[in-house]
């Protein structure tokens, strides 16, 4: 499954019934951001995040351990947590194992997620040790929180390691055994290259346990996903549909499509035939490129509608190609059709 990205709890540009309309059933939202903005008390005043949006799918919460990682310098990070200061108010702020669970149990989020240390994948190998070592006290820390006060929600805890095989298996290793109820594969998508991340992702999932679920953290492109599912990834999130959407990018299942390209202008064919959207049901390629050309914000919501539908559509095909024993056809016609980009 695919989760689009609700990170303040609500989508960018897209309404919740479009988004619903897509067929996504999950929405991914912020611990970090939900904390500082509306906070906890506004959470447990509403009952959580599903009346207080009025989504009424699943939510799935990431812990803010991605977040620290990007904070900017005067914040401190010691075994007790994260400390720094909102961006909104400058009050000072501590993000731990723990406080990262009760924020989560305020916001009631269906799936949470253990607090976590990322770091650019470029570091050392004792440099990515360190942080997973302490991801490991971690996490163990947000399973013990969460059992001291039980609200049902689910837990997944998250594999780091980086780029270095023994240090993904070491962690797969250390956690697998514990009560979590799914595996996320953390820090990837952070400066690494495709090689490297298709590699990690293979060599994590041999590790984990097939009756949980594998979530491959902020990725990615259609033929990403496409590549993960091969090695045994079942969830995703990514901001990619909305973001290219934005830049005037469609993902078609024959392709990347740039409509502001000149050889639309006069097209009078829906973005993608393939697709059965709103917006594919109804409105022409020259109608869009009018709209991007003229940056129409109609455009790009037009364009996330569709984009987050063909994520949707193309999950589905996933599944359907597994359920049937095709998935080696269905990867090998995927391929020479939705990659490379048309231009
Ligand atoms: N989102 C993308 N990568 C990561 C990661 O490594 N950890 C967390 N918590 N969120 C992520
Ligand atoms: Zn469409």
């Amino acid at each position: 499954m695919f989760m689009p990205v609700a990170t303040h709890a609500c989508f960018r540009h897209l309404g919740m019934e479009e988004v619903k309309e897509t067929g996504a059933r999950v929405l991914l939202a912020n611990t970090y951001h939900l904390m500082l903005r509306p906070g906890a008390e506004v959470f447990r005043k509403f009952g959580g995040i599903h009346p207080f949006m009025q989504w009424d799918g699943a939510v799935l919460t990431d812990s803010g351990g991605f977040q620290i990682f990007s904070l900017p310098e005067d914040r401190l990070i010691t075994e007790k947590g994260a400390h720094f200061r909102s961006f909104y108010d400058n009050s000072r702020q501590l993000l731990s194992p723990e406080s990262s669970i009760a924020m989560q149990q305020a916001i009631n989020s269906d799936i949470m997620m253990v607090l976590d240390v990322c770091i650019d994948s470029r570091t050392d190998e004792a440099g990515t040790r360190e942080a997973m070592e302490r991801t490991h006290r971690w996490a163990l820390r947000s399973l013990a929180a969460k059992n001291s006060k039980d609200t049902g929600q689910a837990l997944f805890a998250i594999v780091q390691g980086g780029v270095h095989p023994n240090l993904r298996d070491e962690s797969a290793a250390f956690l697998t055994p514990h009560p979590f109820d799914g595996f996320a594969i953390g820090g990837l998508a952070v400066g690494e290259s495709k090689e490297e991340r298709e590699t990690m992702t293979a060599r994590v999932t041999a590790s984990l346990p097939t009756d949980k679920p594998r979530y491959l953290m902020g990725v990615g492109t259609p033929m990403d996903l496409v590549e993960a599912v091969m090695r045994g990834v079942d969830m995703f999130d990514c901001i990619i549909p909305t973001k290219m959407a934005q830049q005037g990018y469609a993902y078609t299942f024959q392709g990347l499509v740039r409509i502001t390209r000149m050889v639309y202008q006069l097209d009078d064919s829906p973005l993608d035939p393939a697709c059965d959207c709103y917006v594919c049901k109804r409105y022409t390629r020259g109608y869009l490129q009018h709209l991007m050309r003229g940056k129409h914000h109609l455009g790009s919501r037009m364009l996330s509608i569709h984009n987050v539908r063909h994520f949707q559509l193309l999950m589905a095909k996933l599944r359907a190609a597994i359920l049937q024993g095709s998935y080696a056809q269905v990867y090998r016609e995927l391929r020479a059709t939705i990659s490379p980009p048309k231009d």
